[in-house]
């Protein structure tokens, strides 16, 4: 079956799919995205994802393309055409097309592309036996907040993540402190068994399986803090695991080359990950 995309309207092949040069998003990168799993079917955590994508609009002041309705509506289609039953679904925003010039444009509606692609979930050996991560300057702008498509600095720490053989690069601030990995959110579980990770404010995206772990602790009455670690506080963690849409719930084995733990997946993190399977069903 060929790909099919969603560009602006029409359902079009996917190695057609374009948009135009002008398009702010490719000039300014000057959009906001989602990544959503599909589940046998079912979308995790959709309208999470919408509320986190009309907030990431609305900080930007891009107009809506779409009423919550009609995107689901493109959601489903496009699997449908697709025949993505396990998989991910992009959906990008941006300003819409328009002749170069920094400040908005006027009359240019935004413009939205969605693609969806069959995945196979994190690899089984990153699973069984965890990853590593390095740790790296955090250098990105101070609104980590917006799902921009501005996504240079993580560009850059994945690259340098997959050059030292790492899984993951966790972006540190200048006090010292993890902020959250280049596409995933970071945790650890320290030697008293409180599990910590930093709170949602403007230097972090809210990642949506964050917030899904965030509800499964909560309901477990499992103890739990959000609060800034900084990289010292990490490496003596008695686990360390790291979260998104595309990696669920990993465990990470070693920081900048230091075990964690004993160096294999710890018993919270193992049983942390099933209960969120458990919630993707
Ligand atoms: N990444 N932090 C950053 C910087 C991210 O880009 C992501 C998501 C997350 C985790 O968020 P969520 O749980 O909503 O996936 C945290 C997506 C998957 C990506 O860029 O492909």
């Amino acid at each position: 079956m060929s790909r099919i995309a969603y560009v602006n309207g029409r359902y079009v092949p996917h190695r057609e799919a374009a948009v135009h040069i002008e398009d702010r998003g490719y000039q300014f990168a000057d959009g906001v995205y989602e990544v959503t799993a599909v589940k046998d079917g079912k979308l995790i955590d959709e309208d999470r994802h919408l509320q986190r994508l009309a907030r990431s609009l609305r900080e930007l002041r891009i107009e809506r393309p779409m009423s919550d309705a009609a995107l689901k509506l493109v959601t489903r289609e496009l699997l449908r055409r697709n025949g993505v039953r396990d998989g991910i679904v992009y959906l990008q925003v941006t300003r819409g097309v328009a002749r170069r010039d920094h400040a908005f444009p006027v009359g240019a509606r935004p413009s939205i592309v969605m693609t969806a692609k069959r995945t196979k979930g994190p690899p089984p050996k990153a699973v069984e036996e965890g990853v590593s991560v390095i740790t790296i300057p955090d250098q990105r702008w101070a609104r980590c907040d917006i799902k921009s498509v501005s996504l240079l600095p993580n560009v850059l720490g994945k690259q340098r993540a997959k050059e030292a053989g790492a899984f993951e690069a966790w972006q540190v601030d200048r006090a010292g402190n993890v902020t959250e990995g280049t596409s995933t959110n970071a945790w650890i579980v320290t030697e008293k068994g409180e599990v910590v990770t930093r709170k949602a404010d403007e230097a972090i995206l809210n990642g949506i399986t964050r917030l899904a772990v965030l509800d499964i602790i909560r309901s477990e009455g499992l103890a739990f803090i959000e609060r800034p670690f900084s990289v010292e506080e990490a490496k003596s963690a008695r686990e360390a695991f790291l979260t998104s849409t595309t990696s669920l719930v990993l465990p990470v084995v070693s920081i900048d080359g230091t075990p964690i733990g004993d160096g294999k997946p710890g018993p919270f993190t193992r049983r942390l990950r099933e209960y969120y399977q458990k919630h993707m069903t």
